[in-house]
């Protein structure tokens, strides 16, 4: 399966916890930014067609949606889109005015992902977001008015600040507004970021019993009310699940363009510059623009396969992998604590709090040796 990711690094200011590539403060280069997204579009290597695209950011919803549909147009062009392609688009709720619903639907995007966060206005200041509640209701309704085949909404849990109930509540709006796919992730306090600033002088950092706790109440309330909880942080209804993240996650391709895009290709991954100027001057320059890439050995393919398989509620093949890690002292222990199910056929996360755990062992597997008895007898 081939897929795409195109990311828009703008915003309207840098959200204190986000450590993404994105700029502020320079809306006035959109246009030079999306023509040297179409440059390096051009630069790839034949592929596809593509099954899933991902436009995401940065605010991908502040540019003109004519932006977009000529990405989108170059991407069909160039790969070609299958009948029933995916095109996902990440969304902040207060730019989601009418006009801009449609006008994102006509260019070709099918779901949208909002960046609600929580439905607690303290808890939104206190994230540094521009929007209010009510804003991502009106942003769903917007979007289902507009047509979207599939609305999905990410919440982040832990805040400071925020209650056990104020979560709760979260959740609970989060359901009424009848999304068809919603992400729940543990606020993480990244490196450089100002989060971590106030942290490091001082400010309590998020509580690790408080996010297993909320987790849970996600787990539980979501799950009751039909959702399928398919990989660690994300949910769907039957159907809805994001093709592009399965892709990922189940070690797809990936082409990958725009300021600081990861991609993944014919067993080599590649990253892009991060820097926003030197983005523009490469590519200007007919450069790629490569900050590095690496060759994946085929024991790290398979541990990667695991380590990311892990993370859907379906389990992985068990592969090679499979019997190095039953064999594993913390493997054994992970299984023998009822958290970790090794079978010959597959390797099954039994509680998702444990995911990180056992990725961390997953990692750490020496490849076996390649030493064996053969002959006939
Ligand atoms: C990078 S943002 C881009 C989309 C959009 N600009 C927004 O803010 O919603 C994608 C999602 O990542 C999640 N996210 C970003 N930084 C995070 C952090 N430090 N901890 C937890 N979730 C985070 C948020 O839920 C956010 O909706
Ligand atoms: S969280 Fe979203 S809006 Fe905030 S800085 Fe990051 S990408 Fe931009």
């Amino acid at each position: 399966m081939t897929a795409a990711y195109v990311h828009v690094p703008f915003c309207a200011r840098v959200c204190p916890y986000c450590d993404f590539a994105v700029v502020a403060g320079k809306d006035e280069l959109t246009e030079r930014y999306f023509d040297a997204l179409l440059a390096e579009i051009d630069m790839e290597p034949a592929a596809g067609p593509l099954e899933s695209v991902f436009i995401g950011g940065g605010t991908p919803s502040r540019v003109a949606p004519e932006l977009l549909k000529g990405v989108i147009d170059r991407l069909a062009e160039r790969f070609g889109l299958v009948d029933d392609v995916e095109v996902s688009l990440e969304a902040n709720p207060e730019d989601w005015t009418p006009g801009v619903a449609d006008g994102f639907s006509m260019a070709g995007i099918n779901r949208v992902s909002f960046g609600v966060q929580s439905f607690d206005d303290e808890v939104l200041a206190g994230l540094g977001r521009m929007h209010t509640a009510p804003d991502g209701g009106v942003a769903v309704a917007r979007a289902r008015g507009a047509g979207f085949d599939s609305v999905s909404l990410d919440l982040i849990f832990s805040s400071p600040g925020e209650s056990p109930g104020s979560w709760a509540a979260t959740v609970e709006t989060a359901i009424a507004l009848q999304p068809d796919h919603i992400s729940t992730y543990a606020l993480t306090v990244e490196r450089g970021t100002e989060l971590s600033r106030q942290v490091l002088a001082g400010a309590a950092a998020p509580d690790p019993d408080d996010q297993a706790d909320k987790y849970e109440l996600a787990r539980t309330a979501l799950v009751a009310n039909g959702f399928t909880h398919y990989e660690v942080s994300n949910y769907a209804r039957p159907g809805h699940e994001c093709r592009y993240n399965l892709n990922t996650w189940r070690q797809g391709d990936y082409l990958a363009f725009g300021l600081g895009a990861h991609g993944h290709r014919d067993g080599v991954r590649r990253r892009n510059v991060r820097r926003f100027e030197a983005y523009l001057d490469m590519v200007e320059q007919d450069q790629p623009p490569e900050a590095g890439r690496e060759v994946i050995a085929a024991w790290d393919a398979e541990l990667e396969r695991v380590f990311l398989g892990v993370r859907m509620r379906t389990g992985v093949a068990a592969g090679a992998v499979g019997p190095v890690l039953a064999a594993d002292p913390e493997g054994q222990a992970l299984v023998e604590a009822g958290k970790l199910e090794v079978t010959a056929n597959s390797i099954l996360v039994l509680d998702p709090l444990f995911t990180d755990a056992v990725a961390r062992v997953v990692l750490g597997l020496a490849r076996p040796s390649d030493t064996r008895v053969t002959g006939n007898g």
